[in-house]
């Protein structure tokens, strides 16, 4: 792909990334200023959720760029991962930033409370904390700093955000919905292709080590 090409590319992204949140603006002017009913019967909740959906949904976007390459040959969704991952970042900071502001204005007991008490805050809290160091790392200096190979070991811990983030949604996810279950079978088919092209490069690497040779007779 060309510079030109490349630009286009993440043009778009970055408006499929910000829309989201433009959208949200707009709701909350119009709910504030021409008293709308954008943001239904419990505004909190929708800004919440809206920013808990936004997040699970890059971080997937994220998390798709690699079996895309490996199941089609493309190169350019590697261009997106890392944008796509500090978007999906930046998503769950105000997510939580909302629990923290709204929810709990900074009842630091209340919120502790929370945590311990509540299954799917206390898993939504560790896959915020497990984004942390990715986000730290992300930049290119770092990735040469820490060295590939410790940074790709590293950036492993997003799949284990992927399974916390499940995790959040299911056990929060209200008795008669069923969209939980769509993302969690996404994740699970975004793990499955890297675990299928794992091993498949274990078993090539296999192939190509001679077999142990006959012994000899003494
Ligand atoms: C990577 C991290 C996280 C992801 C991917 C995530 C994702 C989500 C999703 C998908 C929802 C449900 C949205 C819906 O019902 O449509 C949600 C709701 C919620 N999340 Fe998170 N979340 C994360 C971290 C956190 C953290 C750190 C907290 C607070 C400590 C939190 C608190 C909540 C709460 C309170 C709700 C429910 C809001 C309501 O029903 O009113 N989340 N989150």
């Amino acid at each position: 792909m060309g510079r030109r090409g490349r630009l286009v590319l993440k043009i778009f992204a970055w408006a499929v990334c910000l829309a989201p949140l433009a959208a949200l603006a707009w709701w909350i002017g119009r709910a504030l200023w021409l008293h709308t009913d954008d943001l239904g019967a419990n505004p909190i909740s929708f800004i919440t959720n809206h920013l808990g959906d936004w997040t699970f949904r890059l971080l997937l976007a994220s998390l798709a760029m690699t079996p895309l390459r490996i199941v089609f040959g493309w190169g350019w969704p590697l261009l997106l991962r890392r944008l796509l991952g500090l978007f999906a970042f930046t998503y769950a900071v105000l997510h939580f930033s909302v629990w923290i502001l709204v929810d709990h204005f900074f009842n630091w007991g209340q919120m502790a409370e929370d945590v311990v008490k509540r299954p799917y805050i206390t898993v939504g809290m560790l896959a915020l904390l497990t984004l942390i160091p990715l986000a730290l790392t992300s930049t290119t200096g770092m990735i040469k700093r820490l060295g590939a190979r410790r940074w790709t070991r590293l950036h492993r811990l997003v799949y284990l955000t992927g399974v916390l983030a499940a995790l959040h949604f299911l056990w929060l996810a209200k008795v008669g919905r069923t969209d939980q279950y769509i993302y969690v079978a996404v994740l699970a088919a975004l793990l499955g292709v890297r675990v299928v092209e794992w091993a498949r490069r274990l078993v090539r690497r296999a192939g190509k080590i001679p077999p142990p040779r006959p012994a000899t007779p003494p």
